[in-house]
């Protein structure tokens, strides 16, 4: 297994371009199974969980071929509507095939993801969805077994839950609605950029769909999708990451191929706390001359702050002085990366679903442990500023969503290496 070894101190200086979304991708990929013909996406990032979505697509019995950021998806003439337990549970987002399964063919048996170390995670939403679309759904030896003997029909459906608005829910729904007969009305849909794109997607297939971006989606059903082109939006988490490694080491970043609109709840914190932030058309510049003030962050739906840069920021309010708080809204239990940050000299302390952060003058490196892909982003932030040396272990978590984080940390100026533990 690999481990990241990085060596703190260096102040960040350069340009870092922002690859597609993974968050985006993944949902898209699934989408391109509604139609026959061949989908061509640009801008599909090199990560081991598309590579889980391609090896999903394979066993379902489409084609999918990768090569430079292109993925190529021909489902053709039949699928297999199963996705097994194997691939499944090694990445939730597989339960995006679940929609445009029974959208085409009318039924799809997909394993029950489980929890994972961010929390329970549920998809009682997406199955209220289809249900309410006139899917039968049960649940035998830990699939969902789900089936259509007529077609999906629109429906008037509320998707909300405890935690608010769901991101794959309203796109699983989304996706089945589009080959319903009738209109579907989705109510407190999801409002996520990652929505916004699997809708611009879908109308490309051929989809009639309004309001994506609002918390009301309406799509009329079609008779069939076809293939088209894609480009994938760039990974608005991604990028934010970087920009806080670059607040966090006092650089000078540019972060290019952003999309700038998308990191408002971000830009608004960073800025608040001291950094400077100027936009044009092609992405962020992000400076900081002086030092960083405390402030406090609650995660939201978008266009909140983004739960997948909890954890990130709270590597830099940790050594920013004074005392921060830090809710989490999403996901209650999304702190698995405060003992390892507190085991490189952080002082935080949890207190139900918040985090006090106190911040404090240096960390320390050390081996610390990653438990899921954004804690390793925070642990390698943390470790960009730390005394001495970090090494991040459990890498595969990074690897499920930071393409080639190494080399471009390194081009700005890190002293960051991968190797075999
Ligand atoms: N929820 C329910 N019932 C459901 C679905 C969700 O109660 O049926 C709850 C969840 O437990 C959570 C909240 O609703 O409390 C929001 O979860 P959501 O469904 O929006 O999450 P998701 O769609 O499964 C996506 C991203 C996550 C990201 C969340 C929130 C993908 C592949 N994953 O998950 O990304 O944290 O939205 O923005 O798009 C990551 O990239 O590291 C990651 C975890």
């Amino acid at each position: 297994m690999d481990k990241i070894v990085l060596k703190g101190g260096k102040k960040l200086k350069g340009e870092v371009e922002i690859s597609g979304a993974k968050n985006s991708a993944l949902p898209i990929m699934a989408a391109a199974l509604l139609a026959e013909e061949e989908s061509v996406l640009e801008n599909v990032p090199n990560l081991s969980d598309i590579m889980t979505m391609i090896r999903l697509l394979h066993s379902l019995g489409a084609k999918a071929h990768y090569e430079g950021g292109i993925l190529a998806v021909k489902p053709g003439k039949n699928l297999n509507p199963v996705a097994p337990y194997k691939l499944v549970s090694t990445m939730r987002a597989s339960v995006c095939v679940l929609g445009p399964l029974l959208g085409r063919v009318g039924r799809a048996e997909v394993s029950l993801p489980g929890g994972c170390v961010i929390g329970p995670r549920p998809i009682d939403l997406h199955l209220k969805g289809l249900r309410s679309l006139g899917a039968q759904i049960d649940i035998q030896h830990g699939y969902v077994v789900a089936k259509s003997k007529r077609k999906l029909r629109g429906n008037d459906i509320f998707l909300g839950g405890g935690f608010g608005s769901s991101v794959l829910a309203t796109g699983n729904v989304m996706m089945a609605a589009t080959l319903a007969e009738g209109r579907t009305y989705i109510q407190n849909a999801a409002c996520e950029p990652e929505v916004v794109d699997l809708a611009q997607f879908l109308k490309k297939m051929g989809a009639r769909i309004q309001g994506e971006g609002s918390p009301r989606i309406e799509i009329e059903g079609v008779k069939r999708l076809r293939g088209t082109t894609h480009s994938v939006i760039p990974d608005r988490i991604e990028a934010g990451t970087y920009m806080v490694a670059a607040a966090m080491t006092g650089g000078d970043v540019f972060i290019k191929k952003c999309m700038p609109e998308h990191q408002n709840a971000l830009m608004d914190r960073l800025s608040q706390s001291g950094v400077r932030i100027e936009r044009n058309h092609s992405g962020l510049r992000l400076r900081r001359n002086g030092g960083l003030k405390p402030v406090d962050v609650t995660t939201l739906p978008y266009p909140g702050f983004p739960t997948d840069l909890q954890a990130q920021m709270m590597a830099l309010m940790s050594v920013t002085p004074g005392i921060s708080v830090i809710t989490e809204k999403i996901y209650p239990d999304r702190f698995m990366h405060v003992a390892e940050l507190n085991r490189m000299g952080s002082q935080i302390f949890l207190e139900g679903n918040s985090a006090i952060v106190h911040g404090v003058k240096r960390l320390s490196g050390a081996p610390v442990t990653a438990s899921d892909l954004r804690a390793s982003g925070a642990l390698i932030l943390a470790g960009l500023v730390a005394e001495g040396t970090t090494e991040v272990r459990r890498v595969y978590h990074l690897d499920r969503g930071y393409e080639h984080i190494e080399e471009k940390l390194s081009r700005l100026g890190a002293e960051i290496r991968r190797e075999k533990e």
